[in-house]
């Protein structure tokens, strides 16, 4: 389970909001050129995800065969290799998906086992259907069709990232990195959809759960769905509004989020590209002390402050207006524990603003949020990772 996999948070592309259960071998590779050709490859952008959607029926001796959509998988999973990619894959523990595919109940040595024969780099292991068959909700029976699969990729001679879905029941990420299980990921919460309201609700959340985010192992408040989303339908529009973005990336950046796109990468536009291909706000997700942000100050106005502590001693601080109407948002140093004059970089613009006594304060948009780093007070070394808390099983 210790796979040393995951020590910065996963980036890349997911299949799910774009295509539902419409995808196919086509799709993905497309995809897959997308990243290439925008960009988003050479910035990190590597796990090339197929989500629910895939599976066809099993043999009669139990072999899991994909559907006509997906003629070869070992194939895809090689020319996604050939091109310097990662192969992500979906699967679910109990007789179905939540859309109704198959699931490995009771085949998982054999899935994992097919999936290794792919190429399979990540695995995203969903709960539907294994309701009925857990029964109870104690955190034992909430986290073993998790460690049966963890078992089973075990035995499989591949890394695997193993991320985790299960949301709305238990407290995932209290036994989610425990052993048996070795989570590398875990969705804290349901699905997101591209509207301020979930992406907001859902980001915002976040800070009682730092703690139990880092190097290895990450809360997931699942997909990016900046630019077109599409769901199947191919919408062709926006829905976020460009400050509701880049407040989604920021929040996404300072919670040490995977950075898994749900967008139609045939569609980008020159926006959202920039916004997904800032190389700071990349490296403030991508830090290596790998502690999520907090939120240290908010406002009945809808202003809020959080931070995160970076390896380099600085501190990656957002500003956020979740108010209607535009709004001053002050940082104050007392809120981020610290004291003394410091530099202020403005991350999303990438230049220096100045140095500043106390407090930094920002005109923000509606639904807008600031992205700065604050220097340290005089060059520190990088303090030692604090491992996340862990509640193991009892024995
Ligand atoms: C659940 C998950 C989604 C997606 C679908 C597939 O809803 O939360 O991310 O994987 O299942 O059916």
């Amino acid at each position: 389970g210790n796979n040393k996999l995951a020590l910065t948070p996963p980036m890349g592309w997911n299949s799910w909001n774009v295509w539902g259960t419409k995808v196919s071998d086509e799709k993905i590779r497309a995809a897959a050129e997308a990243l290439e050709r925008t960009g988003l490859a050479a910035c990190g952008y590597r796990y090339v995800c197929v989500d629910d959607g895939w599976q066809g029926r099993r043999t009669p001796d139990g072999a899991m065969q994909p559907n006509e959509r997906f003629p070869d998988m070992k194939a895809l999973g090689d020319a996604l290799h050939a091109k310097g990619f990662l192969f992500g894959m979906y699967t679910s523990p109990g007789p179905f998906t939540c859309g109704r595919y198959v699931g490995s109940w009771r085949h998982e040595e054999a899935d994992a086992q097919l999936y290794a024969r792919w190429g399979v780099d990540y695995l995203k292991h969903d709960w539907c259907s294994y309701e009925g068959i857990a029964r109870q909700k104690t955190p034992e029976a909430l986290q073993q069709p998790y460690a049966v699969m963890r078992a089973a990729l075990d035995k499989t001679d591949r890394d695997m990232i193993y991320a985790i879905c299960q949301y709305g029941l238990g407290e995932v990420w209290t036994w989610a990195r425990t052993p048996t299980v070795g989570g590398n990921l875990w969705r804290t919460t349901g699905d997101i959809e591209d509207t301020w309201e979930s992406v907001s609700s859902i980001g915002f959340r976040h800070s009682p759960l730092a703690g139990f985010a880092g190097p290895g192992g990450w809360n997931d408040p699942d997909m990016l769905v900046v630019g077109v989303v599409g769901w199947g339908e191919q919408t062709r529009r926006t829905r976020l509004t460009p400050d509701e973005q880049i407040t989604h990336m920021t929040l996404w950046a300072l919670l040490a989020a995977p950075l898994m796109l749900g967008c139609d990468l045939t569609q980008l536009d020159e926006f959202t590209r920039r916004l997904l291909t800032n190389p700071e706000v990349i490296a403030i997700d991508q830090d290596e002390l790998g502690r999520a942000a907090t939120r240290r100050d908010a406002a009945n106005d809808g202003t809020e402050v959080w931070a995160r502590p970076l390896a380099d001693g600085c501190l990656a601080v957002g500003l956020f207006n979740r108010g209607d109407a535009m709004q001053t948002v002050t940082a104050y140093w007392k809120d981020l524990g610290i004291r003394g004059r410091r530099t202020v970089r403005d991350v999303w613009q990438r230049r220096d603003v100045g140095s500043f006594d106390e407090r930094f304060a920002a005109l923000i948009p509606p639904h807008g949020a600031r992205l700065i780093v604050v220097g340290a007070s005089r060059p520190v070394r990088p303090q030692p990772v604090k491992p996340a808390k862990v509640v193991s099983p009892p024995s």
